[in-house]
């Protein structure tokens, strides 16, 4: 009986210390949830204030080029700036260079499952601190949901001009077909935490 109780102690006391490694104390967990939110809605406003003026400024298939060209920039410099890692991500990206790794990819799965639930898009995300490398890395991610103006270049039917000017410049796009309410895509931050 005495061997028994110690020896749950013991597995016990295991268990903690190892989920101990990957967690951070609730504090710390907090301050790098906050700080991941602050900076995804930088990151988004700066994207849709780009987004709006190229629209007005020139219509939607010149829009297109502008969002080619300034939102990997976007993403470098806040990520310059801040020194977390920012990108967005998606199950069918546009640019292959948002294609999502293992992690990101069972995140955005998750996300479709709590959608499938009923769960409203504006408040989801995820984070978790885990090993990568020999890092430990804080990541959190944080849904994107289809708006009525994205489908101007990621509907079902797009213009043909704009068609025109995504497939040259994607010729493997397949961020295409979506509707109001789905998931666009996540916002992808990640710091190393000591
Ligand atoms: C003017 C056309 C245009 C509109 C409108 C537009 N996008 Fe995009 N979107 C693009 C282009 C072009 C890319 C690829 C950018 C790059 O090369 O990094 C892209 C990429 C993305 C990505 C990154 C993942 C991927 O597929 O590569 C997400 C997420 C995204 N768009 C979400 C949205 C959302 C949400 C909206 C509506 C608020 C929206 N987009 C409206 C053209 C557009």
């Amino acid at each position: 009986m005495k061997t028994s109780t110690f020896s749950t102690i013991l597995c016990a006391c295991g268990l903690f210390t190892s989920a101990q490694v990957l967690a951070l104390d609730a504090a710390t967990q907090d301050e790098a949830i906050g700080q991941a939110r602050q900076l995804i809605q930088r990151y988004g406003g700066n994207l849709k204030k780009e987004l709006k003026q190229a629209i007005k400024s020139g219509g939607v298939a010149q829009a297109v080029e502008t969002c080619h060209l300034k939102a990997p920039d976007i993403a470098s410099d806040l990520s310059d700036q801040s020194g977390w890692t920012v990108r967005r991500t998606s199950l069918k990206v546009r640019n292959l260079e948002d294609a999502p790794d293992r992690w990101e990819t069972r995140v955005l799965e998750q996300f479709e499952q709590r959608r499938k639930a009923g769960e409203p898009l504006d408040h989801m995300d995820y984070s978790e601190t885990v090993t990568r490398n020999g890092k430990t890395l804080f990541r959190y991610m944080k849904a994107i949901p289809t708006g009525k103006i994205c489908l101007k270049c990621h509907g079902e039917s797009v213009d043909s001009q704009v068609e025109k000017q995504l497939d040259s410049l994607y010729p493997f796009d397949q961020a295409r077909g979506f509707h109001v309410g789905d998931i666009r895509g996540a916002f992808s931050v990640s710091k190393e935490v000591k």
